[in-house]
């Protein structure tokens, strides 16, 4: 692994930006590739993630590995964070000021990352990186671009955990996004034999 991302990651590992320092147990930077051309960004760690150090270890994790199974990503074909590092207690969203003190480790973290195509989980993660307020309901599933990257917003894992018949929206979504680094030549089509 590069030793500037390794930098980047011990930087993360010590900051003090915001109140969350105070309660975190490890601070959650990423898990997957660097570079990736897929990169997923959440909303924050959980308790499990809280506890391991790593995002998506948990339940809405698990739902997450199985999609990658499904649609034939490899752990060297995506990398994965969150809008913030540090898990808010009691799971509650983000604050604003967490989000803006986190913002500039976001961004270089997508520096390092390299993605071609962002997936936002959930509408926390769709207010946070765009600043838009429409309901995630309505933006799901289509993509658009933002700074250069192609960004596509769906269903947070753990809204489909608790409300099961939104699974196929979750499912058809990632097969856009897969489809959309298919046709920029980044990923093989998968086989059906
Ligand atoms: N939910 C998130 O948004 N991020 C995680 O890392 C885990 C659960």
């Amino acid at each position: 692994m590069d030793s500037s991302w390794q930098t980047f990651v011990t930087e993360c590992e010590s900051c003090q930006r915001c109140e969350l320092a105070a309660t975190r147990q490890h601070v959650v930077v990423w898990r997957g590739h660097v570079p990736s051309h897929l990169m997923l960004i959440g909303e924050g760690p959980g308790a499990e993630e809280d506890r391991q150090g790593k995002p998506f270890v948990g339940r809405s994790g698990q739902l997450l590995d199985i999609l990658f199974t499904a649609f034939g990503l490899a752990e060297n074909n995506y990398h994965i964070g969150n809008i913030i590092k540090c898990r808010p207690p009691g799971n509650r969203n983000p604050l604003e000021e967490e989000v803006q003190a986190c913002r500039p480790l976001l961004e270089r973290q997508i520096q390092f990352v390299k993605p071609q195509v962002i997936i936002l989980l959930g509408g926390v993660a769709y207010k946070a990186f765009t600043g838009d307020q429409t309901p995630i309901s309505r933006v799901r599933g289509k993509f658009f671009e933002q700074d250069g990257y192609y960004v596509m917003p769906t269903f947070h894992p753990a809204y489909v955990l608790r409300d099961n018949r939104q699974r196929k929206k979750l499912w058809a979504d990632i097969g856009i996004a897969r489809r959309r680094l298919e046709e920029l030549g980044l990923l093989e089509p998968l086989s059906f034999v």
